[in-house]
């Protein structure tokens, strides 16, 4: 069997040939849109959520090509939300995936709508028929999908994060359930829907995915704060320079640690239940821990 990073690799490479497919082009002064998309979208990031669904869609030996589907749509919506994400009105960065941002690349006004015609290019993969045959699985995988993005995933997480939080654990915690978490869940719902898993392993799979996504968020909180800016390709301090309370800000660095440890065997402990079929899924949250950027 490949490697884990090969296979991390394989995924991310699979993701971007399809997303350059998907995406549309154009000509005259739309282009700078469709460009602008392109950049933010088939950019090199970990393709983290890509690698989720396809290995939970592999676990339940889906086909690749729909499940790639389903990926395609969930990195159109964090290369939305990233690119929203650095806007001068909202973090304000310069840089992202070891480029400069949308906004800085482009302009600000080209950056809103890439964002917004990403968003929209995530759901419309979604409703063609190419991603299942049946209309019923579509439209559920369209409702999880919306209901992870808005207002009470993670628009709403991104708006709790603009309110700032101070000196409350757990309204860190809500906020990346919400930030975060919800678009981390919904890579493993969406090859769950699709496969029609029984609700026991649909629950199995989204406690898995609620630990995943918080192990994911420490270790982002822990980067920000210890990362190479360089090797994270985005700047670095960020937090806790703009006084944002996260994990590390909280607990301190050593305790940040120290759940992470905890946080592991817990979250592979949910895995239990579908045996060797889930190994790389097992695998992944070592992935996740030990990531330099
Ligand atoms: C970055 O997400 C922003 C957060 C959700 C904290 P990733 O770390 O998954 O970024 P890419 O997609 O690999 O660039
Ligand atoms: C962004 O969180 C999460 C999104 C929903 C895009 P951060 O603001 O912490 O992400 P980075 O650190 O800029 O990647
Ligand atoms: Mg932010
Ligand atoms: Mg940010
Ligand atoms: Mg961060």
């Amino acid at each position: 069997m490949m490697a884990l990073a090969q296979r991390v690799a394989q995924a991310a490479d699979l993701v971007t040939v399809a997303l350059d497919e998907l995406l549309p082009r154009a000509e005259g002064p739309e282009q700078r849109l469709t460009e602008a998309m392109r950049y933010a979208a088939l950019g090199p990031g970990k393709r983290l959520r890509t690698f989720f669904a396809i290995e939970t869609g592999r676990m339940f030996e889906l086909d690749d090509r729909p499940v790639l589907r389903a990926a395609c749509a969930l990195e159109c919506i964090q290369a939305y939300s990233l690119i929203h994400d650095d806007l001068p009105c909202m973090d304000d960065d310069d840089m992202r995936r070891g480029r400069p941002t949308v906004h800085k690349a482009y302009d600000e006004a080209t950056a809103v709508l890439a964002g917004d015609a990403l968003q929209t290019v995530a759901f419309e993969i979604l409703a063609h028929p190419d991603t299942h045959t049946d209309g019923a699985v579509r439209a559920e995988m369209v409702l999880r999908l919306a209901l992870a993005s808005g207002a009470k995933g993670m628009c709403g997480g991104q708006m709790i994060d603009m309110m700032g939080v101070k000196d409350d654990l757990g309204t860190v915690a809500r906020m990346q359930r919400l930030k975060t978490g919800a678009l981390i869940a919904v890579s493993f719902e969406l090859p769950v829907i699709m496969a029609h898993a029984s609700e026991a392993e649909r629950h199995a799979l989204m406690a898995f995915a609620q630990d995943i996504g918080l192990a994911y968020q420490i270790v982002d909180d822990l980067l920000d704060a210890e990362g190479d800016a360089a090797e994270m390709g985005k700047g670095v301090g960020k937090d806790a320079e703009k006084g944002k309370a996260n994990y590390v800000t909280l607990l301190g660095a050593e305790a940040a640690r120290e759940r992470l440890a905890l946080l592991s065997e817990q979250t592979k402990a949910h895995l239990d239940p579908f045996g060797a079929r889930a190994d790389f899924l097992r695998a992944s949250v070592d992935f996740v821990l030990d990531r330099r950027s």
